[in-house]
């Protein structure tokens, strides 16, 4: 209760102390090249978001934008607030929530201070200081903006210097407002082998939240991505849109909120679920990333911004290359020996690619990898398939000329184990209760530092053992069922902290492992698209998108991908699902990060003479696909057809995919493909690519038109049930 005093004492204190400063308001504008986020200081010295959009010519004017606004009843002054507390005078919902170190559980955030960070060139940082006027907790916002890429990467730090801890119930990562007539989301949703269906609603009053509470595997039904688009659904060259997403690679909630104003509020971070969070004073808890990109130009101008900056600034070796492979998973599942695995080796240098990945299966004695239900755990090679270890099967592999690359999924374990028999206190589960299983495993504990040794050792064993090493595929198949940590346990640490320090526990790993092996490229896998997000591809250069790989269904999924990650980032594999030819199935995976998982043996000498042809062509143009821009021209959900295009940055040179995805009567493409990306004044040739053995085009060899033709009029790729796949090349003719 005399707490309860100081504090509302206080408050009416501060209150009174800010409202002497009422004309003083601090107007902060957050500027990317073309857009603008502006806050504002209100006359009891809270901040608020009075602007998002388009940035203004003259920054002075933003001062005048809340005064256009009549919307300021009751609760209006603090529904915009870009990082809303909980338990004082705002109701609506909170980023924020604590419980202090004396039971109180009221939180005031009011403006300190600010300042602008140039870091280089083309990023700037600005940084917001608001601090609770009663108790000594600050909390600090950080907008990271890369101007030339229209990209802001928003995360937030909270600290106290309370007697002791306090409890964080909340703590999002960014607090967005919006003003707009209308607001259509787009959101996905799926499963195993179905990843990425949109879904497109225009949100009413109310709250819709997307989010996760799997803990491992986050994004299995869900990701944390989204497209948001204001007054009207965006199209690809129309409409204002936001493509928004969290770098986080566990438990996600973002809200969106229509409030009373129909305004929309946003809300994204880490799932309080089950997860509140002790924080020591003097210590600072920085939540993940939230990125976003806003164009009023359409998804496509807004996707190439976000691929430009996912490629620069954040996904490993983004604007580097990558190893075209041959994957044995489909080709053997757990069924090889040494025996088999060179003659593999032989056939991927025959088709041609770079690298062969050895897929699971190849480790477990006690209990051998035969199967999904044991050996998960024990990284030693099973001494009947591989009596010669790891070690000789890359030198083999080097032998027939192609590198070696292997599978692991280090943070899981079979009860079928070694491992489990030795460290039960490492797995994840309730003891009292019975196991459940996912995939016949379970989930290490990464909160606990020494499981951390265990799965950095396996890797950094794997790669002292044999340093030609040249790729790791890192799995990770199991959500978290029975969330209980022996180690906080233990260790008298909250036990709620488990999904959280989970993710931590990861990124750890993931540090030493890449302070000690840079550049080794990695492909980030979830049983497909389980995982993959902006805090993640730090690590990684690429990720597994899905476990399907049916070609037709492959158009769809690739399609949704590419509103946020580029080309360069998502693997895509020529297999024997569907029932496309392989063309077609060549095609679409040429449209990413190319790879095989298929028996070379097994082709026909046409299909093998056309895929050794493919590997070629693929090399021939993947600088186009890994670092130009992407157009997607027309829409598989609304046509017969899908076409895209990748233009490189000189548009000089351009990739053009189309796909029949329709088996109509006479399906196919009627009227013209109007590109984009090129430029309108020069001339272009336009040849078909990797024809199927004595085909011929049906497009004229070698036609010129100019880039106005090519965009205005358009051009038609003859896409039809004859020709249901077709790659077209452009190349500047001088
Ligand atoms: C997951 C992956 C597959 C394959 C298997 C191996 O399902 O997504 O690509 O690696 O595991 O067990």
């Amino acid at each position: 209760m005399k707490s309860l005093n100081r504090f509302f004492s206080a408050l009416l204190l501060s209150l009174a102390a800010t409202s002497l400063f009422a004309q003083q308001k601090v107007t902060i504008p957050i500027e990317t090249g073309r857009n603008a986020l502006v806050l504002q200081t209100d006359k009891n010295n809270r901040l608020n978001i009075v602007y998002f959009g388009r940035k203004l010519t003259q920054p002075g004017e933003y001062a005048s934008v809340p005064g256009q606004y009549r919307q300021d009843d009751g609760n209006a002054g603090i529904y915009a607030s870009p990082y809303t507390p909980s338990g004082t005078v705002s109701l609506s919902e909170p980023a924020i929530r604590v419980t202090h170190a004396d039971g109180n559980t009221s939180l005031e955030l009011l403006y300190q201070s600010h300042e602008v960070q140039q870091l280089n060139d083309n990023v700037t940082q600005t940084i917001i200081r608001l601090k609770d006027p009663v108790y000594p907790v600050e909390v600090t916002l950080f907008y990271k903006v890369y101007r030339k890429e229209n990209v802001v990467e928003q995360w937030s730090t909270i600290r106290h210097q309370e007697k002791a801890p306090i409890v964080m119930h909340k703590y999002a990562s960014a607090n967005l407002y919006f003003a707009a007539g209308q607001y259509h989301l787009t959101h996905y949703h799926g499963g195993w082998a179905r990843e990425m269906n949109p879904e497109t609603t225009q949100l009413k009053a109310g709250i819709l939240s997307l989010d996760s509470k799997l803990g491992t595997r986050a994004n299995l039904f869900q990701p944390p991505t989204f497209q948001l688009s204001f007054n009207k659904p965006a199209t690809e060259d129309e409409g204002e849109v936001l493509l928004g997403t969290l770098g986080w690679s566990g438990n996600f909630k973002i809200d969106f909120e229509v409030d009373s104003y129909d305004n929309l509020r946003l809300i994204a971070g880490i799932n309080p679920h089950a997860s509140e969070y002790p924080l020591e004073p003097g210590k600072e808890f920085k939540t993940p990333s939230f990125l976003f990109t806003y164009s009023d130009k359409g998804k496509g101008e807004a996707s190439r911004n976000l691929h430009d900056w996912a490629r620069k600034y954040r996904v490993l070796e983004g604007e580097g290359s990558r190893l075209t492979l041959l994957n044995n998973w489909e080709a053997t599942y757990f069924d090889f020996d040494e025996t088999k695995l060179t003659g593999l080796f032989a056939d991927g240098k025959k088709l041609g690619v770079d690298l062969f990945l050895l897929d699971d299966g190849w480790f477990g004695n006690k209990y051998p990898r035969n199967g999904d239900n044991a050996g998960l755990g024990d990284w030693k090679e099973n001494a009947k398939k591989l009596p010669h270890g790891i070690g000789y099967l890359v030198k083999e592999a080097q032998k027939a000329g192609v590198k070696f690359g292997i599978w692991v999924e280090p943070e899981m374990v079979n009860p079928k184990s070694e491992l489990y028999e030795k460290h039960p206190d490492w797995v994840i589960r309730q003891p009292e209760r019975p196991e459940h299983y996912f995939r016949n495993q379970l989930v290490l504990d990464l909160s606990n530092p020494q499981v951390q040794d265990f799965v950095f050792g396996i890797l950094d064993d794997l790669f002292t053992k044999n340093p030609d090493l040249a790729f790791i595929k890192w799995d990770c198949n199991a959500v978290i069922y029975n969330a209980q940590s022996e180690y906080l346990k233990k260790t008298k640490q909250a036990e709620s902290k488990l999904y959280v320090d989970y993710v931590f526990g990861l990124y750890k790993v993931l540090d030493r492992l890449r302070a000690k092996y840079p550049k080794v490229p990695m492909m980030l896998c979830s049983g497909g698209g389980g995982r993959v997000d902006y805090e993640a591809l730090k690590y990684f250069t690429e990720f597994w998108p899905s476990d399907n790989t049916d070609p037709l269904e492959r158009v769809f999924l690739q399609w949704e991908y590419s509103y946020f990650f580029p080309a360069i980032t998502h693997c895509d594999h020529v297999t024997d699902w569907g029932k496309q030819p392989l063309k077609f199935r060549t095609d679409v995976a040429m449209m990413g990060k190319m790879g095989y998982d298929i028996v070379v043996s097994h082709l026909s000498p046409d299909d093998l003479k056309f895929s050794q042809q493919s590997v070629e062509t693929y090399k021939s143009i993947s600088d186009v696909v890994w670092h130009g821009d992407l157009y997607r021209l027309v829409n598989p959900r609304e046509n017969d057809f899908a076409s895209l295009m990748f233009v490189n940055k000189q548009k000089t040179r351009s990739v053009v995919f189309n796909y029949l995805v329709s088996n109509r009567y006479g399906a196919g493409s009627k009227i013209p493909v109007k590109f984009g990306g090129l430029d309108p004044a020069r001339k272009y040739s336009v040849k078909e690519i990797n024809l199927y053995p004595g085909k011929r085009s049906a497009i004229a060899s070698e036609s010129v038109f100019t880039g106005d033709f090519l965009m205005t009029a358009g051009f038609n790729p003859v896409v039809n049930n004859g020709r249901t796949s077709v790659i077209l090349e452009l190349n500047e003719v001088k």
